[in-house]
């Protein structure tokens, strides 16, 4: 098949703890459930749909929660998609409980991390879960408990590998102590940029930055500003060139764009064919 019928290879690959290969463009699985990410989607036929369709373009990096829906997201993925192909890796998370809309509340008890690990097990109808990622770190509960657990899963083949989201460089050198940390997930696009160090960070040590929110380009995108200008010259649109600007801004850059269209899919991963030149990243990441 070549790239033009699976434009997401077009971004590049990266290999999630040296031995998941994906192409770097993946897809965030948050949009495909109820207002403020709880219950059902108003258009679960069409949830089913982008799933499938993202898979056809190329797309075989997934990320997802236990806490999306709860539930509902992980359930869309292994009705749409399994048996999986063999090439898709499945990112879950666990260590926020949800108590209504918009509600998120961290657990890192070990026992509870490990009860969501096997109902994700369940949910998502796998033997091993690819990447497992602690939500949130939990401020009441030692470090060494929430990580040290994760890593008991893995050695009992339950997880693959272990990532952490929203986190800085200094916990993530910490949980070193407890497990090998192989991905990051924090909030970062072209408009907010305060992970920096974190990326330098991942960079350095070959860890996958998973950028969450990576369309929001605030004021950027205003008609006139230097995302609308730049996104006119491609004959593109202002969200395919913050996508194309994080996908040139770090090789470990892994953007998981979400969205419960497939319209909107379709736009998104063709923002891997968008090649900004050196002129242009400079100009954008300066207008930020
Ligand atoms: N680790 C964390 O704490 C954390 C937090 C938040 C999110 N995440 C992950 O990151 C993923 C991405 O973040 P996100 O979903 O918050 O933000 P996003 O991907 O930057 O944006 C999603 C929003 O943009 C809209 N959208 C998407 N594509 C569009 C397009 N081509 N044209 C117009 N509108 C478009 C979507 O609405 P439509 O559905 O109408 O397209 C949705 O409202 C999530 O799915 C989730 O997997 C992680």
């Amino acid at each position: 098949m070549t790239s033009t019928e699976r434009p997401a290879e077009a971004s590049g690959q990266f290999a999630i703890g040296g031995d998941l290969t994906v192409n770097r463009l993946g897809y965030g699985a948050m949009q495909l459930t109820g207002k403020g990410v709880w219950g059902e989607p108003s258009d679960p036929e069409e949830a089913v749909r982008v799933l499938r369709r993202a898979v056809e373009l190329g797309v075989n990096f997934i990320d997802t929660a236990d806490s999306y829906g709860p539930f509902v997201s992980e359930l869309l993925i292994k009705k749409a998609l399994h048996p999986y192909p063999e090439d898709l890796v499945i990112a879950t998370k666990a260590g926020l409980t949800r108590s209504g809309p918009d509600d998120w509340r961290p657990v890192g008890r070990p026992e509870y991390l490990r009860q969501q690990a096997e109902l994700s097990l369940r949910h998502l109808g796998v033997e091993r879960i690819d990447l497992f990622q602690l939500h949130r770190i939990d401020a009441k509960v030692p470090l060494a408990d929430q990580v040290g657990e994760l890593a008991l899963l893995q050695q009992e083949g339950k997880i693959r590998h272990i990532g952490l989201s929203e986190v800085s460089v200094e916990q993530v050198e910490a949980a070193g102590e407890f497990a090998r940390i192989v991905s990051v997930q924090n909030l970062y696009n072209l408009a907010h940029r305060d992970a920096e160090p974190l990326l330098e960070y991942s960079e350095a040590n070959g860890i996958g930055f998973i950028p969450w929110f990576p369309l929001a380009t605030g004021k950027l995108a205003e008609e006139g500003g230097p995302l609308a200008e730049a996104a006119r010259a491609h004959g593109a649109t202002p969200s395919q060139l913050a996508l194309a600007w994080l996908l040139k801004r770090s090789p470990v850059m892994l953007p998981i764009p979400g969205t419960s269209k497939v319209a909107h899919l379709e736009d998104n991963v063709a923002a891997a064919g968008v090649q900004l030149t050196d002129d242009e990243f400079a100009a954008l990441s300066k207008g930020a």
